[in-house]
């Protein structure tokens, strides 16, 4: 692993290998996180150009744990307001010797923008880019899974709501159709999918209660308002009606289905309070997660920058 960009087109081994190193990081016995000296003596740069909880803070945590340096830079207040350019702030970041650039960006295309601008010993980890991919999120996703459920093959998975502007969704089927899942549905009004989502191998249905018939995992999702024209934007109350994740609702999937989201929730928007917070809700495990699953990229992406470096100073000038 070099950059961490994408879940498409990983393989089955690569994936597994990141669920089993951040599984390695867990103390089962007293069910914390290990500190180790991977990173020590390495930067780790979180550059989030859009506004974050959860991810900007696990990779801060992650960073930690792995021993590293890290500097979250604020960029409302960074120089980028004085005009400088993005490739300016990157190479004045990489001249304090950074070793990792982990980005969050509205642009889709932005981590692998910048992952083709570093020089070759900086790693670039995307952090959620426009509505194309959300790796390291779709990765705690399936460790959640895969703690509670133990695999993938027999599984039916639903992911309910606006998948048109979800990077989630996205980085989500990749993972789940290399991890091997049975069947992906996707649940959403038709003015909220995709043209032509069936191409990734996923069934499509515009009724939630016919979606979750005998499902095992369901996922929500937030309505991206942020990237929705006001024609789009459908009223809350009506969304919640047909597509929010009530009790009514969860009755038709299996009676051991639990329920997920990645986060921020709109309770009342996506899902009733009573699910949120319920038995079935798996919300925070996923938060927890974050952190070891962000661990593993991050010192797996390290180990190859490690190899690349190694190369590339024994190679014959
Ligand atoms: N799930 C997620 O990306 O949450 P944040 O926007 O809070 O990081």
């Amino acid at each position: 692993l070099r950059h961490f960009l994408t879940t498409e087109g990983l393989s089955r081994e690569l994936l597994t290998e990141i669920l089993d190193t951040a599984d390695s990081f867990v103390d089962m016995g007293a069910k914390q996180i290990k500190k180790v000296p991977l990173l020590r003596g390495r930067t780790v740069v979180n550059l989030f150009f859009e506004a974050s909880t959860r991810t900007l803070s696990t990779f801060e945590l992650a960073a930690k744990r792995l021993s590293a340096d890290v500097l979250n830079l604020n960029i409302s207040t960074s120089s980028t307001s004085k005009g400088e350019t993005l490739k300016d702030t990157l190479m004045t970041l990489e001249a304090m010797h950074s070793d990792m650039f982990v980005v969050r960006h509205a642009d889709s295309g932005a981590a692998h923008f910048i992952a083709s601008q570093v020089t070759p010993h900086v790693a670039v980890i995307n952090a959620g880019d426009g509505r194309h991919a959300h790796p390291t999120q779709a990765m705690l996703d399936m460790l959640t899974i895969r703690r509670h459920k133990g695999s993938f093959e027999p599984l039916t998975f639903a992911i309910v709501g606006d998948i048109l502007h979800s990077r989630v969704a996205r980085s989500q089927i990749h993972a789940l159709r290399t991890l091997g899942a049975s069947e992906i549905r996707v649940i959403a009004p038709k003015t909220l999918l995709p043209r032509h989502i069936e191409a990734m191998g996923v069934k499509v249905f515009t009724d939630m209660r016919q979606g979750l018939k005998d499902v095992d995992v369901i996922m929500m999702l937030r309505l991206q308002k942020e990237r929705m024209t006001s024609a789009l934007l459908p009223s809350e109350s009506e969304f919640y009606k047909l597509y929010g994740m009530t009790t009514e609702k969860l009755a038709y999937a299996r009676p051991d289905a639990v329920v997920m989201h990645p986060g921020p929730i709109n309770r009342g928007v996506e899902i009733e309070s009573a699910i949120a917070d319920g038995p079935r809700s798996l919300i925070l495990d996923q938060v927890t997660n974050g952190i070891a699953v962000r661990m593993a990229v991050m010192s797996m992406a390290m180990s190859g920058q490690m190899v690349e470096k190694q190369l590339q100073q024994s190679a014959p000038a």
